[in-house]
């Protein structure tokens, strides 16, 4: 195992870090955690180097924890830093800030989360978190002893990133979507220079997008690969651009499979910042051209077909059909529209096509709208 640096942090993360939200089920269902199996990976792992677990209070509809709890018995759990995640979503008043932690900690089974994270912020949860003081609250919880480290996992636009980086100079770390598809996405290569120059740990997900850069390729996108003097699997080749960026601390992988986790393994053995040669950049660069080639909607996300007078949330639509088109990945595509407000979905659009004429790339989008919503509706789909 290669180890990195953590922010300011005088401990060394194993390069890779096991993700608890992706583990192996019974009968395709979140809920139910394949035990045994997710045991062997998670102690595979961590007899492995890694020393970095990553889980949230909602991971398997709420099971992950008490699951990780137990799985952590035996004395696994001292050779590991734990992390989790407060419910933002969840939280409605400052009683619950209390009422969810006092709860992962006991479903954890332990006294202390070394690095406790405020979930998925975006500037709708950023702002009801903040009104709720849960930095105040936080600080308490740390002098207490039941947090470590604070951090904020993000998913949102990158001022917004800023704006929540800014607000307080005491983040250890910060959580980000990163891979080499993702370099504008969200807080993207900015954020990540950004926060790593404040002193702000790293920790990277969907390193390969969640899966959708490993399964499936495009066979465009596999003839690429195979062009590489040095051989790769499409996966390795994902984790390994993330591993090259110096200011990344670790990187997390949801394995679902005991034989991802020993592949995993085996990359951040061979990983390290800037080892990647000139050669197999570019080679990224040229995959990164191919998948932007497969993309079916030429949409910037200039946002200036908002907003829609009905509400669609039209550039998010697009790119969640743009994603279910150039990675072959409609289940995934089929959560993400259906997670939208009811009022967001592309069925609100009366084909009024105002948006039509704010288009700088004159995309049709009344009639994409329709046929994304066919495409995508989990009530037409069942
Ligand atoms: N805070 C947040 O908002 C948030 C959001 C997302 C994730 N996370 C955390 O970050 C972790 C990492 O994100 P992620 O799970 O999306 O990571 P990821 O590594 O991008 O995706 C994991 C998926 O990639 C595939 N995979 C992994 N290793 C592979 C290999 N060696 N060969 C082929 N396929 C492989 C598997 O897909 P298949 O199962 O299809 O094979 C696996 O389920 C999560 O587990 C979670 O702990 C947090």
């Amino acid at each position: 195992m290669q180890y990195r640096t953590f922010g300011e942090l005088d401990w060394k993360p194993s390069a890779l870090g096991f993700g608890a939200m992706r583990l192996p089920v019974i009968d395709d269902d979140p809920g139910k955690i394949s035990e045994l199996e997710a045991t062997r990976m998670l102690h595979y792992a961590i007899d492995h180097g890694v020393n970095y677990v990553d889980n949230a209070y909602s991971y398997h509809r709420g099971h992950s924890e008490a699951f990780l709890g137990r799985a952590l018995q035996g004395g696994y759990r001292e050779r590991v830093k734990l992390a989790t995640k407060l419910p933002s979503w969840l939280v409605k008043a400052p009683k619950d800030l209390n009422r969810y932690l006092n709860e992962q900690l006991e479903r954890l089974q332990t006294e202390t989360i070394d690095f406790y994270l405020l979930h998925s912020l975006n500037e709708e949860h950023w702002t009801k978190l903040h009104d709720l003081n849960v930095l105040d609250w936080a600080e308490k919880a740390m002098a207490d002893g039941r947090i470590g480290y604070l951090g904020f996992s993000f998913h949102d636009q990158y001022e917004v990133f800023q704006e929540i980086v800014d607000a307080y100079d005491r983040w250890t770390f910060c959580q980000i979507q990163y891979n080499y598809m993702d370099e504008e996405h969200q807080a993207g290569t900015r954020g990540l220079k950004y926060a790593a120059d404040k002193g702000l740990a790293v920790v990277v997900m969907e390193p390969i997008r969640g899966g959708q850069l490993a399964r499936n390729l495009p066979r465009a996108i596999m003839e690429l690969w195979d062009t590489a003097a040095r051989k790769r699997t499409p996966a390795d080749w994902a984790l390994q651009w993330v591993w090259n960026h110096p200011e990344v601390s670790l990187v997390l992988s949801g394995m679902s499979t005991l034989e991802q986790v020993a592949q995993n393994v085996a990359s951040a053995s061979q990983s390290g910042p800037a080892t990647l040669t000139a050669d197999e950049l570019a080679l990224i660069a040229r995959v990164r051209d191919k998948y932007r080639e497969l993309c079916p909607v030429p949409c910037t996300q200039c946002k200036y077909c908002l907003p829609c007078p009905n509400g669609v949330n039209i550039p998010r639509v697009l790119e969640i059909y743009n994603g279910a088109i150039m990675y072959n990945d409609h289940n995934r595509a089929r959560v993400f529209y259906n997670w939208l407000k009811e009022e967001e979905r592309a069925d609100a659009c009366t084909q009024c096509a105002q948006c039509e004429e704010l288009c700088p790339q004159e995309i049709g989008i009344a009639e994409w709208l329709a046929q994304i919503h066919q495409l995508l509706d989990e009530s037409q789909n069942q």
